[in-house]
C-alpha cells in the first residue's frame, strides 16, 4: 500500500527543491500518494491566513508531511508558519545530522555531529510585549517538562545510533535560572545513560570549538535559539545550508524539511541546490521503514556530487537544480 504523505511545497526556491525531491523519492520505486498543501505568505489572499486550517488538517490526517521552505516576513503580521506548525502538532524535537559526505569540498574531511534542537520554547515562545515605548519584552521560556523530554530524545537517539557522547549546550553561567534548569536536567537524566559519556558546555565557547575542530563532537542537544544558530554554523562546516537536512519530530507527527530558508536571492532561476530536501526526503524514508530505498538515494546523492560537473552553485560548481537533478536520476537508476 502506498504512503500517504503531505507534501508542502512552501515559497521561494521551495517549490524547486520540493519537485526535485518528490521526483527524486518517486523514482527510488517507494510508493507515496503525495497529498499537496498549500501555506506561506502568497496564499494570505486565498485563505486570510498563511496557514489554512486544511494544511494543518492534513499532517494529522496522514502524521508524516514533507515541507519545503516558508518566508517569514521581519516585523509585525502573521506568526511563522514554521514555528506554528511546531507547536501546533508539538513537534517537539528538530534533528539535524551535520555530516560531509564523500566528494563535497569542505574545510574538514570528516564532520558527523548531530545537533538536537529543542522546537517548542525558549524564545520562540512569540511571548513578546511593549513594556513602555522604547522598551520591549520578549519571555524565554524553559520548562522542566520539555528540557526531560528533548533531554531524554537525544539519549536515547545516541544510544540507538551507536553514538558515544552528548553534549548538553547551555549559558547557565548567565542564564542562571532558566538554562540552570536546563542543565539541571540534563546532568541528571545524564546518570540514566552510563554507557553515554556526558560532558556540558557553554554556548558561545561549543561555536568556537565547533568551528576549530568539530570532530570532537557527537550528538549536541541544546533549547531552541541556541540550535537554531548552531545548526546553521554546522551546515557551513558541510558545505553549506544546501547541503543540511532535518526533521521535526514528535509523539505523533514528523515534518520533514531542509534547515534552509526560501533562499529569495535564487528563488524561480533554476539554480537552488536541492540536495538538503533529497537528505530530509531520507530521513524521511528512514521513517516510515524504507530503509533500503533511502540508502540508495544517499548513495546516489554521494555518486553525484562527487562529480564536480554536478555541483550547484552553492558547492562552488555550474549546474542547475535540473542538471543535478538529472544527473542524480541516473546514478540511482545505475544502483
Ligand atoms: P536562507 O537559508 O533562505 O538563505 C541564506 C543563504 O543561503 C542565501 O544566500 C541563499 O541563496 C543560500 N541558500 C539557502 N538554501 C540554498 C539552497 N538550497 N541552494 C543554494 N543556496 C541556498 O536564509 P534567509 O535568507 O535568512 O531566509 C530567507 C527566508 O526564509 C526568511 O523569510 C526566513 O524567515 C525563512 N526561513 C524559513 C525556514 C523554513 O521554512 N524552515 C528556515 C529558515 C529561514
Amino acid at each position: 500500500m502506498a504512503h500517504r504523505i503531505t507534501l508542502i511545497p512552501g515559497d521561494g526556491i521551495g517549490p524547486e527543491v520540493a519537485e526535485a525531491t518528490r521526483t527524486v523519492l518517486d523514482a527510488s520505486g517507494v510508493e507515496i500518494e503525495w497529498i499537496e498543501k498549500e501555506a506561506g505568505g502568497d496564499h494570505i489572499h486565498k485563505y486570510g491566513t498563511p496557514l489554512p486550517e486544511g494544511t494543518l488538517a492534513s499532517i494529522r490526517e496522514t502524521k508524516v508531511a514533507l515541507k519545503g521552505p516558508i518566508t517569514t516576513p521581519v516585523g509585525s503580521g502573521f506568526p511563522s508558519v514554521n514555528v506554528t506548525i511546531r507547536k501546533e502538532l508539538d513537534l517537539y524535537a528538530n534533528y539535524r545530522p551535520a555530516k560531509v559526505l564523500p566528494g563535497v569540498p569542505t574545510r574538514y574531511e570528516r564532520v558527523d555531529t548531530i545537533i538536537i534542537r529543542e522546537n517548542t520554547e525558549g524564545l520562540y515562545s512569540g511571548l513578546e510585549h511593549l513594556v513602555v515605548p522604547g522598551v520591549v519584552e520578549s519571555q524565554r521560556i524553559i520548562t522542566e517538562h520539555g528540557s526531560q523530554r528533548i533531554l531524554r530524545f537525544a539519549f536515547e537517539l545516541a544510544r540507538k545510533q551507536g553514538r558515544k557522547k552528548v553534549t548538553a549546550v547551555h549559558k547557565a553561567n548567565i542564564l542562571k535560572l532558566s538554562d540552570g534548569l536546563f542543565l539541571e536536567v540534563a546532568r541528571a537524566i545524564a546518570r540514566d545513560y552510563p554507557d553515554i559519556e556526558f560532558e556540558d558546555a557553554i554556548v558561545d565557547a561549543t561555536a568556537m570549538r565547533l568551528v576549530m575542530d568539530p570532530t570532537q563532537f557527537d550528538v549536541l542537544v541544546m533549547e531552541n535559539l541556541f540550535g537554531d544558530i548552531l545548526s546553521d554554523l554546522s551546515s557551513g562546516l558541510i558545505g553549506g545550508l544546501g547541503m543540511a537536512p532535518s526533521a521535526n519530530i514528535g509523539e505523533k507527527y514528523s515534518v520533514f524539511e531542509a534547515v534552509h530558508g526560501s533562499a529569495p536571492d535564487i528563488a524561480g532561476k533554476g539554480l537552488a541546490n536541492p540536495t538538503a530536501l533529497i537528505l530530509s526526503g531520507v530521513l524521511m524514508l528512514h521513517h516510515i521503514g524504507e530503509g533500503e530505498a533511502a540508502a540508495r538515494i544517499e548513495k546516489a546523492v554521494e555518486r553525484t556530487l562527487s562529480d564536480p560537473a554536478n555541483r550547484t552553485g552553492d558547492l562552488g560548481g555550474s549546474a542547475g537544480t535540473k542538471d543535478y537533478v538529472n544527473a542524480l536520476l541516473e546514478n540511482l537508476k545505475a544502483g
